[in-house]
């Protein structure tokens, strides 16, 4: 188990979590129960991934006190705006279950209406403000995003959690919240955007990348477990998502070996520089619509 990383407001984030996007709600209770068993503390989930409840279902059957397990979440672009937003964390407070909720982040930056953008922001600095969230962050933020952001808020966020697996290595949106003092979190850090059912047709699974399963060959490690050791050496926080008890294991079993300096490099010079995901640019309610439940 590593130290955790320690976010710009000093508050500990243990560097990995376990991710639940698209894990079914039936099955993600017992998924984050697997991971809290195997040694998790950190749990990524969002009000659009219509899973919040079963995630504080499995945090609460896992026995752990709440202060042992550090939970993150997203605000829906649907849920921008001040009070919007306010309400928003209500509502994921409430089907988590609980009072507080450690990292509260912004699920797109939402170009087109950047003015809700900041006024979410501007909760989330409430919020914080208030001790309901013990830090705050975006996700999907583009340097002109973090810089539009910067200009119009006065808490830089604790966190960017971005697309990045070797083939997506994001250097300028690494650079970017270098400058700024944001941690670079990755989602699909295993590349599953580069495989999911439905997403990836047509393109290449990073899974079975040569150079990944030479580097997994010589350590007798996974090539996942190879793609989150190049993450977490160069600082990153990643939240792999599995429902599956045996990956779940797996992806958190990376602390017993070491990539040297030539094989991060073999790694990183991977970067096609196509996302799989969506262009932060384009997502909005007209885009992706989707209404957050009440709770
Ligand atoms: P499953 O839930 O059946 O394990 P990412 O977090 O990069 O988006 O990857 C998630 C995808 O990768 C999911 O389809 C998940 O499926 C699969 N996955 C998770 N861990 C592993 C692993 N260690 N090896 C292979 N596939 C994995």
């Amino acid at each position: 188990m590593t130290d955790p990383i320690l976010l710009n407001n000093g508050v500990p984030m243990p560097p990995i979590g376990l991710g639940v996007f698209q894990s079914d709600p039936g099955e993600t209770a017992q998924a984050v129960e697997t991971a809290l068993a195997a040694g998790y503390r950190h749990i990524d989930t969002a009000a659009g991934y219509g899973n919040e409840r079963e995630v504080g279902e499995g945090i609460r059957r896992s026995g752990l006190d709440r202060e042992q397990v550090f939970i993150e979440t997203k605000v829906w672009v649907s849920d921008y705006g001040y009070e919007e937003t306010i309400h928003a964390f209500e509502k994921s407070a409430t089907k988590l279950g609980v009072e507080q909720i450690d990292l509260l982040i912004l699920h797109q930056p939402m170009p087109q209406h950047f003015d809700r953008t900041v006024e979410a922001y501007r909760a989330l600095e409430q919020l914080l403000a208030d001790g309901r969230v013990r830090a705050i962050g975006v996700s999907n933020f583009m340097p002109h995003h973090l810089d539009g952001l910067g200009e119009r808020s006065s808490i830089v966020p604790a966190v960017n959690q971005v697309e990045l697996h070797p083939y997506f290595t994001q250097p300028a949106v690494r650079a970017a919240d270098a400058r700024l003092g944001v941690l670079t979190q990755a989602w699909s850090p295993i590349g599953g955007i580069t495989f999911y059912p439905g997403w990836g047709e047509g393109r290449k699974s990073v899974l079975d990348d040569e150079t990944i399963a030479a580097i997994a060959a010589e350590h007798g490690r996974t090539r996942a477990q190879v793609m989150l050791r190049w993450h977490l050496q160069q600082g990153r926080s990643v939240i792999p998502k599995s429902t599956n008890p045996e990956r779940i294991a797996e992806n958190f079993d990376v602390f017993g070996f070491e990539l040297d300096e030539e094989q991060l490099r073999a790694i990183d010079a991977l970067d096609r520089g196509v996302r799989g995901g969506p262009d932060p640019d384009e997502v909005d309610p007209s885009t992706w619509g989707l209404e957050i439940p009440e709770a």
